[in-house]
């Protein structure tokens, strides 16, 4: 399925996830509000990030996907790290980061398991990061959990976890 306004693919979805993206972007928003100044380097992690844009079945409506909502959080993140499985999936998501904002992201393709080991690597000292894991269609057995390095970032649901030199939040 493609954008009427931009002509790239956009997801599919329903009141839910309307709600949902609601929740995402107040949490976010609060996130960085709080917490601006606090630490070194506020990040926010999205690896089931999707296309960046949806599209309501039942009114044709098109929003903004969790990914591009983050981008636009005030105060802002100051790095994000956007990927998802579908190379074209990405690629969608890569042409609707305005350019402004390009220097913040980095864009990844692959399973969230192996690019959340990637992230953390990468998640040092004072970094306190917003995990957001925002699956659909996405069965118990490829949950974005797996091994990722102790101390530095953990995948759960819905709760803050503290541990070693970063702390991630994560929400579902
Ligand atoms: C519901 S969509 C994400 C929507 C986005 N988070 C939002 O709220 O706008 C779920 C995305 O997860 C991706 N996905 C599914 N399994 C994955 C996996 N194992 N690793 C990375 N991405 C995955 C799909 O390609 C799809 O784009």
């Amino acid at each position: 399925m493609r954008s009427r306004s931009d002509g790239l693919p956009v997801r599919p979805g329903g009141a839910w996830t309307m709600e949902k993206l609601a929740y995402v972007e107040q949490s976010a928003a609060a996130f960085t509000r709080a917490m601006k100044g606090k630490w070194g380097r506020l990040v926010y992690i999205d690896l089931l990030a999707g296309p960046g844009r949806g599209v309501r079945r039942d009114t044709g409506e098109e929003f903004d996907g969790s990914p591009i909502r983050a981008l636009k959080v005030n105060p802002l993140f100051d790095h994000l790290f956007l990927g998802d499985l579908g190379r074209k999936t990405v690629n969608a998501l890569e042409k609707r980061i305005p350019p402004r904002d390009a220097g913040r992201v980095t864009l990844l393709c692959g399973d969230c398991n192996e690019l959340a080991t990637r992230v953390a690597a990468q998640l040092t000292g004072r970094t306190l990061g917003l995990a957001f894991v925002g699956p659909a269609g996405f069965g118990p057995r490829s949950t974005c959990s797996g091994p990722s390095p102790p101390g530095r970032l953990t995948f759960s649901s819905s709760f803050p976890i503290r541990s070693g030199s970063c702390e991630t939040w994560l929400a579902s």
